[in-house]
């Protein structure tokens, strides 16, 4: 086989290959969803079977606590349903926000804490300033996990080896709060600012990244209301601005 008939076909082989991720992606996705209404419901009904049991607890009858037991049973099997269709969205990048008190400080210092190891062999510092009186945000805190621990790749990535990365945490406007995290690295030329959230945009080189993570991020910060902004010097590092706000009500820049 000669050269541009093998790139023809590894060009073939890689559109066919995306192709059926987004074809199961879409096929999980609805699944999962339409799954998801009935688990619940099963719920619903379990926690009100919890109530009534609760109830008729003072009867001390042995098949009453068995029953307890059983529907306590119920309940844990049915979380566990919905964390597996909830990932199942999360894979096609489809799944709402799940809204929740979060942490942000403490959500940032556990992806930190997975990077901080294998930076340290690099001779990459992370340096932490944490407003500690940070009030705590609704948010989603599986994602931002995620999106916190994409943008520490990126940035580790950028440094190769020897430099910093910066997290910093405070109060921004307009009840929000703000991480922004920096790096030393080899920066952003001005002419690919505006491709880098596009999907698929890398300059990594081929197997090495996707050029999905950015898009993602991107996709999970305007779900929850924030916004990303970047400001990067070529040769002197980047820093990334992630703006959430405090509630889901909020929702003050969704479609700024
Ligand atoms: N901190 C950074 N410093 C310099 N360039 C960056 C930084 N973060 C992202 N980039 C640029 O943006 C591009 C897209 O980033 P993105 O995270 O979307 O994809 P990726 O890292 O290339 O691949 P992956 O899908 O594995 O994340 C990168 O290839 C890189 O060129
Ligand atoms: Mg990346």
């Amino acid at each position: 086989m000669d050269a541009p008939e093998k790139k023809d076909w590894l060009l073939d082989e890689r559109l066919l290959q995306s192709q059926k991720l987004a074809a199961i992606g879409e096929l999980s996705a609805g699944i999962a969803h339409e799954i998801n209404n009935p688990l619940a419901i099963i719920r619903q009904e379990a926690e009100w079977m919890q109530l009534l049991l609760k109830k008729l607890g003072g009867r001390d009858h042995k098949e009453l606590e068995e029953l307890q037991g059983s529907v306590h049973q119920i309940v844990q099997q049915v979380d566990r349903c919905t964390e597996i269709t909830r990932n199942l969205l999360d894979f096609a990048r489809k799944r709402d926000p799940v809204i929740q008190a979060v942490e942000v400080n403490r959500i940032i210092e556990n992806m930190t804490m997975l990077v901080e190891k294998e930076a340290k062999h690099k001779n990459i510092t992370i340096v932490r300033h944490y407003d500690e009186t940070l009030p705590m945000i609704y948010s989603d805190a599986p994602q931002l996990r995620q999106v916190i621990l994409n943008f520490l790749t990126n940035a580790t990535h950028a440094i190769g080896k020897d430099g910093v990365v910066t997290i910093t945490t405070r109060l921004s406007h307009d009840d929000a709060v703000d991480i922004v995290i920096s790096d030393t690295g080899c920066g952003i030329p001005a002419d690919h600012l505006s491709k880098i959230f596009d999907p698929f945009f890398t300059t990594k080189p081929p197997g090495q990244g996707t050029g999905l993570g950015l898009s993602i991020c991107h996709g999970i910060i305007l779900r929850l209301g924030g916004r990303i902004t970047v400001d990067s010097q070529l040769g002197q590092g980047t820093e990334f601005t992630i703006t959430l706000p405090r509630s889901r009500e909020s929702e003050l820049f969704a479609h700024a």
